[in-house]
């Protein structure tokens, strides 16, 4: 009788650590992937226009986005996946953005490639002010649907994802 309760006991501690475990890692999977909320609508002052890069892109944290360029102009991106709302990464081996969350793919302008996502990256309005660059996260132009890639410019490598895409 002893014995049987002390399985018993021993089961539910084996039970309990098993649960901790799995939600700290649901927390960490969680905290690593999310979009780190919506656009705040906080106006983030970032870089002056001739720090931003036309081959590649810029990360600017403060804004949830990159910034890049398009025929001269700048664009801002915000980096929310428009499928489920995971960080989108840029890859920069491939030349693109690579959801890693169920493999969507976007070009370097955030325009749809592949994947699950409904639309292309959604962008921020950015304004120069005082030499600088303002980005207003509140103020957020979806991406265009599928079928609608203008940049012409191939991957430049192989992808981050892997050669299936996800
Ligand atoms: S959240 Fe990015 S592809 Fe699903």
């Amino acid at each position: 009788m002893e014995s049987y309760d002390r399985r018993g006991f021993l089961i539910r501690i084996w039970r309990w650590a098993g649960g901790l475990v799995a939600a700290a890692g649901a927390w960490t999977t969680w905290d690593v992937l999310r979009a780190n909320g919506a656009g705040a609508g906080a106006r983030v002052r970032t870089v002056a226009p001739d720090e931003v890069p036309s081959v590649g892109v810029l990360e600017v944290r403060e804004m949830k986005g990159y910034l890049t360029r398009q025929d001269g102009e700048v664009v801002a991106l915000w980096w929310k996946c428009p499928h489920l709302g995971c960080k989108v990464p840029w890859c920069d081996s491939s030349g693109q953005f690579e959801c890693p969350c169920h493999g969507s793919v976007f070009n370097r302008i955030g325009e749809y490639r592949r994947g699950p996502a409904p639309r292309g990256m959604d962008s921020y309005a950015v304004a120069v002010e005082n030499g600088e660059l303002v980005v207003d996260t509140g103020e957020v132009t979806l991406g265009d649907p599928p079928g609608n890639e203008t940049l012409d410019e191939p991957t430049t490598g192989p992808e981050c994802l892997g050669s299936e895409g996800g």
